[in-house]
């Protein structure tokens, strides 16, 4: 059983502090989606973001992806997130690498979202709306505030056989871990197309998903071979193990990472 009935806006504030532990920011790399900005810059091309698109980053994290964008592609781009330290963090970054002016950042849920109707000419999620329990209504929200003929691209986790996760993985660790949360390719298709979206294309990208869990797995040994009261040696089992799952679904085939562009075509 998936856990929909626990409170979205709840459960995006408990994955943002997971994310913001400094654990896990190090163990990730502070890079808190697959393929990192090489990925989202594929990504930004296949939606042709240009220096005139309007774009929103939906859970946007620390800003890292946003702040890229703007740099590269000059754009604007507003990033909202549950989290209100990942926002002093884009804040932060953005200004430092001289594109606050083309930037804003709030706290913000991506089934509420602070902004009017057809504002935007794009919109992004990476690696979140596997964790968004009321997808729908996300769906909702996101088409409401992109003008007509607008992008969306999504990378995400995919999972295709819930059943197939471990224990561990299926409760609200897995969910804020995006696994949990995370839905077929069909199933994410079928979710923005009946939220009005039409799929424009779709990849797999299940490599970089691999070599991110590689990395954190290394990780683990590196920095507590450095520093021992990294982790206790408890929470270092503890994570091992839920690496190992990982690792072994991704093996097995049953997650998986992959993009999706859409547009708003009415
Ligand atoms: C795995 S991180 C990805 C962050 C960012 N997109 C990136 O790629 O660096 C998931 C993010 O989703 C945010 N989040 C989760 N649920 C949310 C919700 N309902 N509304 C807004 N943000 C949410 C978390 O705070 C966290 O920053």
């Amino acid at each position: 059983m998936r856990n929909p009935r626990i409170d979205s806006e709840y459960l995006g504030r408990c994955c943002a502090d997971v994310y913001t532990h400094p654990v896990v920011t190090k163990l990730l790399d502070g890079i808190f989606h697959p393929g990192g900005l090489a990925l989202s810059n594929l990504m930004a091309e296949k939606m042709r973001i240009d220096s005139g698109s309007k774009v929103l980053d939906i859970a946007c994290g620390d800003g890292l992806t946003a702040t890229f964008l703007a740099k590269k592609f000059s754009c604007h781009v507003s990033g909202i997130d549950a989290g209100s330290s990942m926002i002093d963090r884009a804040i932060t970054r953005a200004q430092e690498a001289g594109v606050g002016y083309a930037t804003d950042f709030r706290v913000g849920y991506a089934t509420n979202i602070p902004f009017p109707d057809a504002h935007f000419d794009a919109a992004y999620s990476e690696c979140a709306v596997c964790t968004f329990n009321d997808k729908n209504h996300s769906v909702q929200e996101t088409i409401r505030v992109l003008r007509v003929g607008g992008t969306l691209g999504v990378n995400d986790i995919i999972i295709r056989d819930f059943e197939d996760l471990d224990e561990e993985l299926k409760g609200i660790l897995g969910q804020v871990l995006c696994i949990a949360g995370a839905l077929s390719p069909d199933g994410y298709i079928t979710l923005f197309e009946q939220g009005g979206f039409s799929l424009k294309e779709t990849s797999s990208h299940t490599d970089v998903l691999k070599q991110m869990v590689d990395k954190a797995s290394n990780r683990v040994r590196m920095l507590t071979a450095l520093d021992e009261s990294f982790l206790e040696t408890a929470s270092i089992d503890d994570v091992s193990r839920i690496i190992r799952n990982i690792k072994d679904q991704i093996h097995t085939g049953n997650i998986g990472y992959a993009m999706f562009i859409f547009e708003k075509s009415v």
